[in-house]
């Protein structure tokens, strides 16, 4: 087993800063369009000639990060448009770039990233709200509780900009030290609970989103800093934090490699109810094994939603001496890409939720009727806003045996459309729409009860009507 090498401190902050003039005024209101779902799997299909297409057959995507500057960069802009279908801002969706007064947003940076992208059908990932890296300088100033509502108003502002209209946010990035224990910073020293108090504010800042615990390091099981985090999660899920995805930076430069245990730890992490995703991939000299190697785990763990590498050229590395990207500086697709394309192409699971079970009216399958009346569905609304609104569905199991699956079907009012389902899989997004269990809430004792919640878009929030569940 490889070990994973501790890192000398890499911080460095060496690039323009916004000019803090030009306000940007909070926009709070609900894009209309928010892509939170991934593609639609088919293993059957070709196989994919660009990175995306690979990803996709298996209901995954592949991303890369994009810098401001690169905007004016054909070269980068041509593969990134062709290979991608995910996007990460470099730096402009960081708490100093977003917010460089207080209470003095500014996102023109961050929304010409999210605009070149969207604009091309590929989704977002927002990174990051709270680190103890590139802070707004008058967080510098602050401590204690003026420290922590500090955090939650640029909670507040950012996701309020974005509301309904990323994939995911990296809600908190690298707040675990090497050992376990958590990273001092001025965000910890306002008390252990910052990282909770950081995911409970996003998800009412923005209840469609996914929320990402993100950090470096984390790639080997057994390692201390892969532990704390592993704990922290399993802790959350069980009180109720809200935590959506783990991501795993999977920076193999700097002296850290692919360790033999990778796949092991993925699974671990999905095991305790939450995606994950590497999200900042780059591996010194490009290593076609590593990359081989690390594409092939996210594949056959069904919870790896996606792989993003940090940058697409050498020329677009924060550590270019090491090449460690997947294209060289002419723009050519290195070793390390087919090795990647070959591995995406030849997954054998699928992303849950993304694919629908050929021949869906046999008896056999789980969205068929089997005992109705056995688990009963019940809508409430979590809120509403002028646009959109948020359902929670309860599903309740009111038999004496155990109920292996459920799926809850329910109706829609015209013109709402579902964008966005967390503890369940929708199949259709406006109309009568079905949602199963997900893989880890689908085995229900008796007399016992779980929920599903769902974001859409629409006019009204008028309930959903016929709403009925149904198990195998
Ligand atoms: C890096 C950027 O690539 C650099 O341009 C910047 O100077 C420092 O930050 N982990 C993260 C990323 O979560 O935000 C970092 O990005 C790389 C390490």
């Amino acid at each position: 087993m490889n070990e994973v090498p501790a890192r000398s401190k890499r911080r460095t902050v060496g690039r323009a800063r916004l000019l803090a003039g030009g306000v940007v005024a909070l926009v709070t209101a609900v894009a209309s369009v928010a892509m939170a779902t991934l593609a639609h799997a088919d293993l059957s299909g070709p196989p994919g000639t660009t990175l995306k297409a690979a990803a996709e057959r298996s209901g995954r995507y592949f991303g890369a990060a994009m810098g401001g500057d690169r905007l004016n960069d054909s070269g980068f802009l041509t593969i990134a448009n062709r290979e991608f279908d995910m996007m990460t801002a470099v730096n402009e969706m960081k708490p100093d770039a977003t917010q460089p007064n207080r209470g003095q947003f500014d996102f023109r940076a961050g929304d010409a990233i999210y605009n070149w992208a969207t604009q091309r059908g590929m989704k977002v990932r927002g990174h990051t709200l709270a680190w103890h890296a590139q802070q707004p300088r008058f967080w510098g100033s602050l401590n204690g509780s003026a420290l922590r509502t500090a955090m939650i108003d640029h909670i507040n502002g950012v996701m309020g900009h974005y509301r309904g209209k990323l994939y995911a946010w990296d809600v908190v990035n690298e707040a675990f030290a090497e050992n376990g224990s958590r990273r001092s910073s001025n965000l910890q020293s306002t008390g252990n609970d910052w990282i909770e108090a950081a995911f409970r504010a996003a998800r009412a800042a923005d209840p469609g989103v996914q929320l990402c615990y993100n950090d470096y390091n984390i790639e080997n099981r057994t390692y201390g800093k892969t532990q704390g985090v592993y704990h922290m999660i399993k802790d959350f899920k069980a009180r109720g934090v809200p935590i959506d995805c783990v991501g795993l930076q999977t920076h193999f430069t700097g002296g850290s490699s692919l360790p033999g245990n990778f796949q092991q730890t993925l699974s671990s992490f999905a095991a305790l109810g939450v995606d994950v995703a590497l999200t900042e991939v780059d591996v010194t000299n490009a290593s076609s094994s590593q990359y081989q190697g690390l594409t092939q785990a996210c594949m056959n763990v069904p919870r790896c939603v996606g792989i993003t590498t940090w940058g697409v050229r050498d020329s677009d590395s924060w550590r270019g001496n090491e090449n460690p990207l997947l294209f060289d500086r002419n723009s050519n697709p290195k070793a390390a890409y087919t090795s990647v394309l070959n591995a995406l192409n030849a997954a054998s699971t699928t992303v849950p939720g993304t694919s629908t079970p050929s021949g869906s009216t046999s008896p056999s399958t789980p969205n068929d009727p089997g005992q109705p009346g056995v688990c009963t569905a019940t809508y409430r609304s979590a809120g509403s806003w002028g646009g959109g609104f948020q359902g929670e569905v309860t599903v309740s199991n009111n038999g004496s045996t155990t109920l292996n699956g459920w799926t809850v079907r329910m109706t829609l009012a015209g013109g709402q459309t579902i964008v966005n389902v967390w503890n369940g899989a929708n199949t259709g997004s406006t109309g009568t729409v079905s949602v199963r269990n997900a893989a880890y809430n689908g085995s229900l004792g008796a007399n016992a009860s779980t929920s599903f919640g769902f974001l859409a878009n629409g006019s009204t929030s008028t309930a959903p009507g016929d709403i009925s569940c149904t198990s195998p």
